[in-house]
């Protein structure tokens, strides 16, 4: 039986590394890239370190993962939203942050020969998981059933059985544009209040709930939320990590937060922008290895 890698439906970790893989330049045999997945599979127990494969990997095997397609080079007014899709993106998951370096670099010696890293970011949880605005990030989570339903695929397809996808986006927060904004925009940025965290009416409709409100959607989308914050030297922002059934769920939130649905982009502009962002698919789990039978992998 199939169940999901665990990790998608844990809450997220003390601290945590995420890394992006390309396929090394010059021609590298599919069969070379079926054997080192195989051994990645046996590494992998989707707790600790879960995976995702994206979709230039999947069609440089000449497979086909259902629904899985790359991150949209989408801009709205004045916003622009960058695309920077890899193979492979590995989440790493611990309370050390050391250990979870040495982890990281035995992952890159077991992919290196077919697998470069391209990108790669610590990130940790702050408080008791706030994004570094001071805002709780993921109250409107679903939990227990609704989080399963929401984030992990069961439509009868045996390859697609326990597996999800997940969008990887990394934003870069401007603080000195944060800093000069007052408690009151503050709050309308993101539409909720930072004191007890609740949200309220009257914010304006580029609050980021209001752009993002789940049920407001035709179909419905919702996602997992899994986003912690990074930091490396001077930079620092969300590293946001959202997981569903269906790529849709993301696309139509991010078209709205753009401003592509009604002219209006999300207030977090004002603050943060967005510097990568990703598409995967990770594979269910049988036997105690990754299900990546759909790419010929054993
Ligand atoms: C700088 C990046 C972001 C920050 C700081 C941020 C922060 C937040 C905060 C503080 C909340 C309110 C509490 C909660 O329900 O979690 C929230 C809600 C939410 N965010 Fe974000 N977020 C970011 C990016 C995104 C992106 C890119 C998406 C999806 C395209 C997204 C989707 C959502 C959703 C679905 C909700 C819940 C909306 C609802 O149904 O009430 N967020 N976010």
């Amino acid at each position: 039986m199939a169940t999901p890698q665990a990790a998608i439906l844990k809450g997220p970790p003390e601290q945590a590394r995420y890394l992006m893989f390309d396929i090394r330049a010059g021609a590298t045999a599919p069969e070379d890239i079926r054997q080192i997945l195989s051994q990645l599979s046996a590494e992998i127990d989707g707790i600790t370190a879960a995976v995702g494969i994206g979709a230039p990997l999947v069609s440089y095997l000449d497979a086909e993962v259902p629904g899985l397609r790359s991150f949209p080079a989408w801009s709205g007014k004045g916003v622009t939203g960058v695309a920077r899709q890899s193979c492979l993106w590995l989440w790493l998951r611990g309370s050390d942050q050391g250990e979870l370096m040495h982890r990281a670099r035995r992952f890159c010696q077991l992919l290196a020969p077919v697998f470069i890293a391209t990108d790669e970011v610590q990130a940790f949880k702050y408080k008791e998981g706030r994004d570094l605005t001071g805002y709780i990030d993921g109250t409107e989570n679903p939990t227990g059933q609704d989080a399963i339903s929401t984030a992990i695929i069961s439509n009868g397809n045996p390859d697609m059985e326990a597996s999800s996808f997940v969008t990887a986006q990394r934003w870069l927060h401007n603080f000195s544009a944060f800093d000069a904004m007052s408690q009151s925009q503050k709050d309308d940025a993101i539409g909720r209040r930072l004191s007890d965290n609740e949200e309220f009416g009257d914010a304006p409709a580029s609050a980021h709930v209001k752009r993002t409100a789940q049920e407001s959607f035709d179909p419905e989308a919702f996602l997992l939320r899994r986003s912690m914050p990074w930091n490396m030297g001077g930079d620092s922002g969300l590293q946001f990590v959202a997981f569903a059934h269906t790529l849709d769920a993301f696309e139509v939130q991010w078209r709205r937060m753009l401003g592509l649905e009604d002219g209006v982009c999300d207030a977090l502009f004002q603050f943060s922008c967005a510097i990568n962002g990703a598409h995967f698919w990770c594979p269910g789990i049988v036997q105690g290895r990754l299900n990546l039978k759909v790419l010929g992998v054993e």
